[in-house]
């Protein structure tokens, strides 16, 4: 089996603050979306790489055998042009869709998570969470702690997510894209079911230049 992938790196990466695309900032000698292009690449379950690359950029996302679509205002937005541009092709049933800001992406995790959706009709996405090991508490009034949150329950949602195409299509035509902080959420709100799969604790978000240290300290480790 084979299904598309599309790895969003349309945002302008604020937070890190490198005066340009986040997914082009150098990550141990290669621009960070290319360690994901590489991951989905050696995938066994993948057979399309795209990548929604920030407007009028297209040409410094030289990575080969790629396809870059045009992304969009929001992450949401730039995922529905990404799947337009993979539907015009043929409805492929699954669909991966990652962040470019997650370098460390496994390709087992990949192929676990399009496998486990493929395997369980019951579902129609299947993403990758990790465990939260930190205590949360809810804040209430002037920032008082209202509540302790029963661990157990909680997860922290990360990607790559899988989705039957037909549902995320209905979710993204129905939400509201500019609110969304990811696809899932709007898969729920309608009605879809979403199963979650534990991702290894290596696969963290580059957002703040710590995290660029973090990441490129692993990838240089696993050398
Ligand atoms: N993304 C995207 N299109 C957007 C906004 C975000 O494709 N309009 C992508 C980013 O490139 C990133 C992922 O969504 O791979 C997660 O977003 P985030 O980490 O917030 O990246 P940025 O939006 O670039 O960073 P910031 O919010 O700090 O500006
Ligand atoms: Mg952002």
């Amino acid at each position: 089996m084979g299904v598309p992938a599309l790895i969003v790196a349309a945002g302008s990466g604020q937070r890190l603050g490198a005066g340009g695309p986040k997914a082009l900032v150098e990550l141990a000698g290669r621009p960070l979306y290319a360690w994901s292009v590489d991951a989905f690449r050696r995938a066994t379950h993948i057979d399309r790489i795209f990548v929604a690359v920030p407007p009028g950029q297209a040409g410094l996302f030289t990575e080969p055998g790629i396809v870059t679509v045009e992304g969009g205002e929001t992450r949401s937005h730039s995922v529905a042009n990404g799947l337009a541009a993979i539907t015009a092709e043929g409805d492929p049933g699954l669909v991966v869709v990652h962040d470019a800001a997650r370098p460390l992406v496994s390709p087992a995790l990949i192929d676990a998570a399009v496998i486990g959706l493929d395997s369980d009709s019951g579902l129609h996405a299947l993403i990758a969470a990790a465990p939260v090991t930190d205590t949360v508490k809810r804040l209430g009034e002037e920032g008082v702690v209202a509540e302790t949150l029963d661990r157990s329950q909680l997860v922290a949602v990360q990607t790559p997510q899988v989705f039957r195409v037909e549902m995320l299509q209905r979710a993204i035509e129905a939400g509201d894209l500019a609110a969304a902080t990811d696809d899932a959420a709007l898969v729920e709100a309608v009605g879809g079911s979403v199963g979650v799969i534990e991702s290894p604790s290596g696969n963290i978000k580059v957002t703040v230049p710590g995290d660029l240290e973090l990441a490129a300290h692993f990838l240089e480790g696993s050398r």
